[in-house]
C-alpha cells in the first residue's frame, strides 16, 4: 500500500497498533504495519527493558512507543512527581470516603481483600508517572531506543518531548478528540494526528470517528492524519482512507490476540461481548475512560457511590483493587468475575475470535483490498 504514511515511516500497510503488550507490537512491525507500544503502565527500568526485547525482534523495523502526559492531572501528584512530599502527599489526599467505599464492594461481592497498603504503595508510585517528571523520564528512556514515533496521548505533547524528539529526529504524533485539540497540538510541534472518535477503548471524546476524521483532515492539512476508534476490520480501514485519513492507529482489536495480556476472564467476556457493553467512565482512572461495562462501573455510577476522584488519584484507589479482582476472577470467583474490566471500545462487538496479531494485518489488508475493489467497481459501472 502506498499513503503518505507508508513512504514517512517505511511500512508496507498504513495500519498502527497501539498495545501496551510487547509481544503485539513486535508482531505487527513484523507484518508490515507499526506496533506503538504504550509505555504508561511501565518504570522507565521495565520500559527499558520492554524495549531491549522488541530490538531484538523486530531487525530494525519501525516501531514507536506512547507515553501518557496529562494536560492537568491532582495537584498533590504534581507535588508529589517533583519530589515535594514523596508519596504520601499523593496517598493523604484520597479521602477515606473512597476507602471505605471499596472496601464495602469487597465485602458486597465476596471478594478477598488485597493487601491495601502494598497496593497503595505501588499504585501512588504509578500516579507519579502520569506527571510530567515521570513522562520525561519514560521519553529519555524511549529516545535512546531506535524508536520511529513518539506519540502523546491526553493533552498536548509538553515543550520536553517536542523539543526532545526533533533534536532525536523523531516525529511526534498525538490524540485529539476535536478539530481544535488538533489544530493546539500541530502549533505545539507535532508531526501525526491521530483523530481518535469517542467509540475507542481508552480515554476518549465524545464525537464519533465518522465526523471527527474528516474534521480534523481539513483542520490540519498537510499534516497527515490517522482515523482511531472503531477501526477493526478491513472495511472501517477503506472507510477511514474515504474520509482523508492516510492510515489507522487501532487500541482494542489487539486484546483478543493470542499474544495480548488481557487476563482470560475478561479476554472470555470481550469475546462474548457486543458493541452496546462498553460504557465511558471515570471509574478506573478519574479521567472518562470507555471500558467494559461490568458491575465495577455501575457500582461507581450507582447510588451509594463518593464518585470517582480525579487523575491519578482514582488509579490509586482501582488499580490495585482492579488487579486483585482480576486475580480472584480467574479462579472462578462469581463476584469478582462480575466486577472485572478493561478498557475496550466498541468494536468489542467484531471481536468475536482469538487470532494471532499477524493474522489481523493480514485479514484487515485483504479485506481493505476487497472493499476496494467493490467501489470501484461502482465508479467504473456503465
Ligand atoms: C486497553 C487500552 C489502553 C489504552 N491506553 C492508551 C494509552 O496509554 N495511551 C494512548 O495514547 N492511548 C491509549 N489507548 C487508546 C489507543 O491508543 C487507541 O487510540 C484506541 O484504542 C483506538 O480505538 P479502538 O480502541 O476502537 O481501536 C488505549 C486503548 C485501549 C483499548
Amino acid at each position: 500500500m502506498n499513503t503518505e504514511v507508508c513512504a514517512a515511516f517505511g511500512i508496507e500497510f498504513p495500519l498502527f497498533a497501539f498495545s501496551h503488550c510487547r509481544d503485539v507490537v513486535a508482531a505487527v512491525t513484523n507484518a508490515g504495519g507499526f506496533g506503538v507500544l504504550g509505555a504508561v503502565a511501565y518504570t522507565p527500568d521495565r520500559l527499558e527493558e520492554e524495549l531491549r526485547w522488541i530490538d531484538d525482534r523486530v531487525g530494525g523495523r519501525p516501531y514507536g512507543v506512547d507515553v501518557l502526559v496529562p494536560g492537568r492531572i491532582d495537584e498533590s501528584a504534581e507535588r508529589a512527581g517533583r519530589g515535594e512530599g514523596g508519596l504520601d502527599t499523593m496517598l493523604a489526599a484520597v479521602p477515606q470516603e473512597h476507602w471505605d467505599f471499596l472496601i464495602g464492594l469487597f465485602g458486597k461481592y465476596d471478594v478477598p481483600l488485597p493487601d491495601f497498603e502494598k497496593a497503595r504503595q505501588s499504585n501512588a508510585r504509578g500516579g507519579t508517572q502520569v506527571t510530567k517528571e515521570g513522562a520525561t523520564e519514560l521519553i529519555e528512556v524511549s529516545l535512546a531506543h531506535p524508536i520511529r514515533l513518539i506519540a502523546s496521548a491526553l493533552g498536548t505533547p509538553p515543550p520536553i518531548m517536542v523539543e526532545k524528539a526533533k533534536a532525536a529526529g523523531i516525529p511526534v504524533a498525538a490524540l485529539v478528540g476535536t478539530s481544535e485539540h488538533a489544530r493546539r497540538q500541530v502549533a505545539a510541534g507535532v508531526d501525526l494526528v491521530i483523530a481518535q472518535g469517542g467509540e475507542a477503548g481508552g480515554h476518549t471524546g465524545e464525537i464519533s470517528t465518522m465526523v471527527l476524521v474528516p474534521e480534523v483532515v481539513d483542520t490540519v492539512a498537510p499534516v497527515p492524519v490517522l482515523a482511531a476508534g472503531g477501526i477493526a476490520t478491513g472495511r472501517q480501514m477503506a472507510a477511514a482512507l474515504a474520509l482523508g485519513a492516510s492510515g489507522v492507529w487501532c487500541g482494542s482489536v489487539w486484546l483478543t490476540t493470542e499474544e495480548a495480556e488481557t487476563a482470560p476472564a475478561v479476554k472470555a467476556k470481550m469475546l462474548a461481548a457486543t458493541s452496546r457493553d462498553t460504557v465511558r467512565s471515570r471509574s478506573r482512572t478519574g479521567k472518562p475512560a470507555r471500558q467494559l461495562r461490568s458491575a465495577w462501573t455501575d457500582e461507581w455510577e450507582g447510588p451509594g457511590s463518593p464518585g470517582p476522584l480525579g487523575m491519578p488519584l482514582q488509579m490509586i484507589v482501582a488499580e490495585g483493587a482492579m488487579r486483585q479482582i482480576t486475580k480472584v476472577a480467574e479462579s472462578g470467583n462469581p463476584g469478582a468475575r462480575a466486577l472485572a474490566n478493561y478498557f475496550v471500545g466498541q468494536c468489542v462487538g467484531l471481536m468475536n475470535t482469538v487470532k494471532p496479531a499477524r493474522r489481523v494485518v493480514y485479514d484487515m489488508v485483504e479485506e481493505f483490498a476487497g472493499a476496494v475493489e467493490r467501489l470501484n467497481a461502482i465508479t467504473s459501472a456503465d
